[in-house]
């Protein structure tokens, strides 16, 4: 029997979807991942959806779908082209960006870098630089020095465990740093990529655990920066849980309890502190001595959307304002969308009756999108996009998520 709900979610609370500005914008060149493309190791990003020229026009479909917020990320390449020099063009683009959100009753929530880093940092080391956390704090401090009078919501980064493990772990994304024999030792771990062009070294170990200590000092160095500038900023970064969880057997709670406690705890109990509020992210889970056979998503996901109450009771022991800054599915027929929407958002309100003070949820995406190594086949959109002709078009899904946050708000 499918749960159904008799709770609603507060007045107040935010309904909306999610975009990346590398995934979406367009004509992004000047950043690791367009190099990366350039020398064939990923798919051409290219014009994307063209965002960057139709947001006002995407902000309005997504304002016709009873969405009361949106989350964006600004691209860092183009606020900072050049070492410790700012793009004012940049800037007043991005401040338009949020002028139509709010012209449109649209909330903004912020994500101030999302996975891409500018060529001049990525080519003298990223975030394995020493000085890493200094050069991102003054970033983001400019972002809200400058965009903090229309925005109300920030998050420092997204996703710190993804983007350490894939970059440094296992080598599917840029700077493409492997362990040797990783693909072997990960192969029950949900969440694999393509085969592609990896550096392979044992080095790459210290440097995966280098990164996560930078990004622990980058996300709290920023925090500090940004309140500075804006103390009123609800400031905070997005975490990706994956939920470990186990059928019960004592070898496999343990198991389940190292894995959280490497992939979520051990990051977020060092940034928790430093977060006003904390961005959950959920699309993958991993249940130890579980046979069932589960349908898959388009990433060959497990289609599990119940998982979201556990991973958002994970987080409840950090006491902080959750949002659910992303959870989706790549479903191009748009057959399984609707009805995992509706299971996610059963499952947030029964975290919210334990206890978990979830204050919104973002559907991943708005549009169909670039989806990193796998270029733009996945679709995870509400809308649909040709990429040939740029068109839009609505899914069916997107009209269910629109009625069931009509049915949730009342
Ligand atoms: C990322 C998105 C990505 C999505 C689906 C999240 O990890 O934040 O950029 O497109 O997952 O894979």
């Amino acid at each position: 029997m499918p749960y159904t709900s008799v709770m609603s979610f507060p007045k107040g609370f935010f309904w909306g979807a999610a975009t990346a500005s590398y995934q979406v914008e367009g004509g992004i060149e000047n950043c690791d991942w367009a190099e990366a493309a350039r020398e064939g190791r990923v798919p051409v990003c290219g014009a994307a959806c063209e965002h960057y020229a139709r947001y006002e026009s995407d902000f309005d479909i997504a304002k016709s779908l009873g969405h009361n917020c949106h989350r964006l990320s600004v691209e860092w390449a183009r606020i900072e082209p050049e070492e410790g020099k700012f793009d004012a063009k940049e800037i007043e683009h991005y401040r338009k960006v949020l002028m139509a959100l709010r012209a449109r009753g649209l909330e903004p929530f912020v994500t101030v870098w999302h996975f891409t880093l500018p060529l001049w940092f990525a080519r003298t080391g990223g975030f394995e630089r020493k000085d890493a956390p200094e050069i991102f704090a003054r970033y983001c401090g400019h972002v809200a020095r400058e965009l903090g009078d229309l925005c109300a919501h920030f998050a420092t980064m997204n996703e710190a465990m993804p983007f350490s493990s894939n970059g440094w772990r296992r080598g599917t994304w840029a700077p493409f740093k492997s362990w040797p024999g990783i693909e072997m030792a990960l192969s029950g771990v949900p969440g694999s990529m393509p085969d592609m062009k990896k550096d392979t070294s044992f080095r790459n170990i210290y440097l995966y655990f280098r990164v996560i200590k930078n990004l622990i000092a980058a996300h709290n160095a920023a925090y500090r920066e940004m309140k500075r500038a804006q103390p009123s900023l609800d400031v905070g970064l997005v975490h990706q849980v994956i939920l470990f969880h186990d059928d019960g057997r004592l070898k496999h709670r343990v198991l389940a309890a190292v894995l959280n406690w490497h992939w979520t705890h051990y990051f977020m109990s060092r940034v928790a502190k430093q977060c006003d509020s904390i961005g959950v992210n959920y699309y993958l889970h991993k249940k130890f001595g579980d046979t069932r056979q589960y349908s898959k998503t388009d990433m060959n996901w497990d289609i599990y959307p119940e998982g979201i109450e556990e991973a958002l009771v994970m987080l409840k022991r950090y006491g902080k304002p959750l949002y659910v800054s992303e959870a989706g599915i790549a479903d191009e027929k748009d057959v399984n969308r609707a009805s995992y929407i509706r299971e996610l958002v059963y499952a947030m309100e029964r975290a919210r009756e334990r206890g978990a003070d979830l204050r919104g949820y973002m559907y991943w995406s708005l549009l169909d999108n670039y989806e990193w190594s796998h270029g733009f086949d996945k679709r995870f959109g509400l809308v649909a996009i040709d990429y040939a002709t740029q068109t839009r078009t609505i899914r069916q899904s997107a009209y269910d998520y629109a009625r069931l946050i009509k049915e949730k708000s009342t």
